[in-house]
């Protein structure tokens, strides 16, 4: 029996993304004492706690189990990667309305549970079913985060550090916006090794917009083949779950939500913000330059022209 109380973590959704999210966050933190995994298909999440609770030997003492939404009364983060995922050729906003009537049979009963804590959203279209949630919820906003660029920003430096040959460890770099097809690179503020790129050598226009293209087409790609991607976004979930629960005040890229930063207000969009036990701690504006907060602008207004459709 474990005599401390660490951190409660409940996953809703235990599919390719949700278990992969689950191994990944017991690798990644000693700071979990309880999982539970949350499946219309029970015998999964039953499958997947036995299998997962076999490697705790080798990590920690977690207490694993298939649970209820009842279960979030007394945790500190839900993390929902419920929802129907892309198939090959669809876009992330083809599932918009699928996924919201998913995302509110999930939202409604948690908050009911008398959860408090914070929830973790990836289920696509991120920034549009975080936003809802917080809706939904009520919760201040502060306490609901979705994953927004975070998986392709690390993919931006992926292919930086190729087409640089540098580590991709130096390779500071941020996709901002939607998660999708309107995101765009911050090239003016990539630092390598705390250095701006310019210092260090010059990308061409060229360069920039194939780098660009390749961030949007990656999941894609990814979905064509092997019919879903799973570990980048499961790893940004526990990475972003570990600084939550931990406390680590990390700035990183997430769906926040905007109010006047870029002149946006009213919806989540991929920025950095600083992640600490409250959830959001502070959402940082980037200095864009004034082609980039165009850019941040566009993606809004194709956010908030989704938004404007969905009835909740
Ligand atoms: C991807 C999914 C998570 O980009 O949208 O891989």
């Amino acid at each position: 029996m474990l005599d401390t109380y660490r951190h409660k973590v409940v996953l809703i959704g235990d599919g390719a993304v949700g278990s992969s999210f689950a191994f990944s966050l017991l690798q990644s933190t000693n700071e979990v004492d309880e999982l539970v995994l949350v499946d219309r298909t029970r015998s999964k999440a039953v499958g997947d706690a036995a299998d997962l609770a076999d490697i705790t030997p080798l990590t920690n003492p977690v207490k694993i189990y298939a649970g209820t939404y009842e279960d979030a009364a007394d945790a500190d983060v839900v993390v929902i990667t419920a929802g129907i995922p892309r198939k090959p050729g669809e876009t992330r906003l083809d599932l918009v309305n699928k996924n919201t009537t998913i995302l509110k049979s999930i939202i409604e009963p948690i908050v009911k549970s008398g959860f408090t804590g914070v929830f973790v959203i990836s289920s696509n279209p991120v920034d549009i079913l975080t936003t809802i949630a917080q809706r939904i919820s009520g919760f201040p906003k502060e306490r609901v985060i979705g994953t927004g660029t975070s998986l392709d920003s690390m993919r931006l430096r992926v292919l930086l550090s190729k087409k640089l040959h540098l580590s991709v460890n130096v390779i500071d770099a941020l996709m901002l916006g939607e998660h999708g097809d309107t995101s765009f690179a911050a090239f003016n503020e990539i630092t390598i090794g705390g250095k701006a790129l310019n210092t260090i050598t010059a990308l061409s226009n060229t360069d920039k917009s194939e780098i660009e293209k390749a961030v949007h087409e990656a999941g894609s790609q990814i979905i064509a083949n092997k019919g879903a991607t799973f570990y980048g976004i499961a790893k940004c979930l526990s990475y972003i779950t570990r600084a939550i629960i931990e406390n680590r005040s990390l700035v990183l890229p997430i769906s926040a939500p905007l109010d006047g930063q870029y002149g946006i207000k009213g919806l989540y969009l991929g920025t950095p913000a600083i992640i600490n036990s409250q959830g959001i701690g502070q959402v940082v504006e980037y200095p864009l330059t004034s082609d980039e907060v165009k850019k941040m602008q566009q993606s809004a207004e194709a956010m908030h022209q989704v938004l404007a459709k969905i009835e909740i």
